[in-house]
């Protein structure tokens, strides 16, 4: 078994044949289509938001609306971004093409650099520059900000789930797929299928700080008071096919 995080991962393997078909009622009913491969090949486990993270100190809810909005000149040396050569940044690009197309994302992106983001290399790094004033918003994922939050409950940081009138926050996965040459084949099918479980489910989220892939399940305590949100439903597919368009992308737009 392939147990990885970022659908461009699993994507990437498969498409280069190291993962094995699989025909599964229980996988296809537990996990939604959109969090799985279409040909069946890997299924997200857990699911991550990327999503925008803003000062609960120097910034209102009411300033913040779209992952585009963040090109507005009033965030102008307030942002801090990890760089593009970042795998989920790569992800909500691609994902971000999929759902608007290639010119409106890198008008998208052509904003974000224009106000000469501080490049910070980790999304904790980032959750922390925000918190000591080093910068204002930024971008991350979920998980990160409530591992942060757990050990320290005054954090002053939140997320903000963007575009909610239009394509969605962006989430990408954790997940896994059967390897082409298991030996093992029926087991690796047993576990897999266990892990898609709502018992499963609850054990997994509950240690990652993610969100369960299945429907079903509910949400950490933590995550469940950052609300609910409207997330991308295009399929987390699209991490992997559009990566290389999602790299050329950012190197036009000057994305560092
Ligand atoms: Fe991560």
């Amino acid at each position: 078994m392939l147990l990885t995080v970022d659908a461009g991962n699993l994507w990437n393997a498969a498409r280069e044949g190291l993962l094995a078909p699989v025909t599964s009622t229980a996988l296809e009913a537990n996990i939604p289509a959109h969090l799985r491969d279409p040909e069946n090949r890997w299924f997200g486990l857990a699911v991550r938001a990327r999503t925008i993270m803003y000062s609960t100190a120097r910034v209102k809810p009411s300033d913040l609306s779209t992952y585009e909005a963040l090109g507005d000149p009033k965030w102008k040396g307030r942002l801090c971004l990890r760089t593009s050569s970042n795998l989920y940044n790569q992800s909500l690009l691609a994902s971000l093409i999929k759902q608007y197309g290639e010119p409106a994302t890198e008008k998208m992106v052509r904003g974000w650099i224009a106000n000469a983001p501080t490049y910070i290399n980790g999304d904790t790094q980032i959750l922390e520059a925000i918190a000591a004033g080093r910068c204002d918003g930024g971008i991350t994922n979920t998980y990160y900000l409530a591992r942060l939050v757990s050990n320290d409950p005054s954090f002053a940081v939140a997320p903000f789930w963007p575009d909610q009138n239009a394509g969605g926050v962006h989430v990408n996965v954790s997940g896994a797929g059967i390897t082409a040459h298991a030996t093992n084949k029926a087991q690796a099918l047993a576990l897999l299928e266990y892990l898609s479980t709502p018992e499963a489910q609850a054990i997994l989220a509950g240690a990652s700080f993610e969100y369960p892939a299945h429907p079903g399940v509910p949400a950490h305590d933590l995550l469940k008071k950052w609300g609910t949100f409207k997330a991308q439903t295009a399929g987390v597919a699209a991490a992997g096919e559009f990566q290389a368009a999602a790299v050329k992308l950012a190197d036009r737009a000057g994305y560092r």
